[in-house]
């Protein structure tokens, strides 16, 4: 898991411009090359003012395969929200569940959070299964919480708390984490 850079922008417009992958978003499919680009360059503002923390999945083969990062960030309360996307050709590969062991290690050994919420659309039965096979537990649907364009979409929420994760699979897969986070995302 790495940052985005410029050079990754063919390779996400590749994957995500598959209406499979963006179909729960707020965004996209992509349709041209500067989306991926303009929403690299916006990264390091966005790191910096504490908004998101988005990260590249990579494959030591296939190169970036996705995308996961943290954002709603509370540090009164030490949590903060978790969203990813993995291209199609990945879905079922184990990246998924990978990629979530390495955000949670970040988020709960290094950021020192307390609990990882994530949100899956209602419809969106692939994302909620994932969620509760990495640990996630379902908590309840909160209504009329995402605006698409001009419709208001219904998500079941999940969490994953600290001593949850700490019993869980994900915890107990060797991560590394190199360099110093932006102070906005310390939460412990
Ligand atoms: C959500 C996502 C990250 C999950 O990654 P993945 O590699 O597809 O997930 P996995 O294969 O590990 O797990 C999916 C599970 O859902 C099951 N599943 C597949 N389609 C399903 C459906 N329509 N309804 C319910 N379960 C479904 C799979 O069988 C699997 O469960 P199993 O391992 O017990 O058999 C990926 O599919 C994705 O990026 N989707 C598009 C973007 C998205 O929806 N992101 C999440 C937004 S909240």
């Amino acid at each position: 898991m790495r940052y985005p850079a410029a050079d990754d922008a063919a390779r996400l417009f590749e994957l995500a411009s598959n209406p499979a992958v963006t179909r729960w978003f707020s965004w996209g499919p992509y349709t041209e090359v500067s989306q991926a680009e303009a929403w690299i360059a916006a990264q390091p503002a966005k790191r910096d003012a504490g908004e998101i923390m988005d990260f590249l999945v990579v494959d030591p083969d296939a190169g970036p395969v996705g995308v996961t990062g943290l954002t709603e960030v509370s540090k009164r309360d030490g949590r903060a929200t978790v969203g990813s996307w993995i291209g199609e050709p990945y879905w079922g590969s184990g990246a998924n569940a990978e990629a979530k062991a390495l955000i949670a290690a970040l988020a709960f050994r290094r950021l020192g959070a307390e609990r990882l919420t994530a949100w899956a659309n209602t419809r969106n039965g692939r994302s909620q299964r994932a969620l509760e096979r990495v640990g996630f537990r379902r908590e309840g649907v909160l209504r009329a919480w995402h605006r698409h364009g001009d419709e208001m979409h219904d998500v079941v929420v999940f969490a994953l708390v600290r001593s949850v994760w700490e019993r869980s699979p994900l915890a107990q897969v060797p991560v590394t984490v190199e360099g110093t986070p932006p102070p906005s995302f310390v939460l412990g």
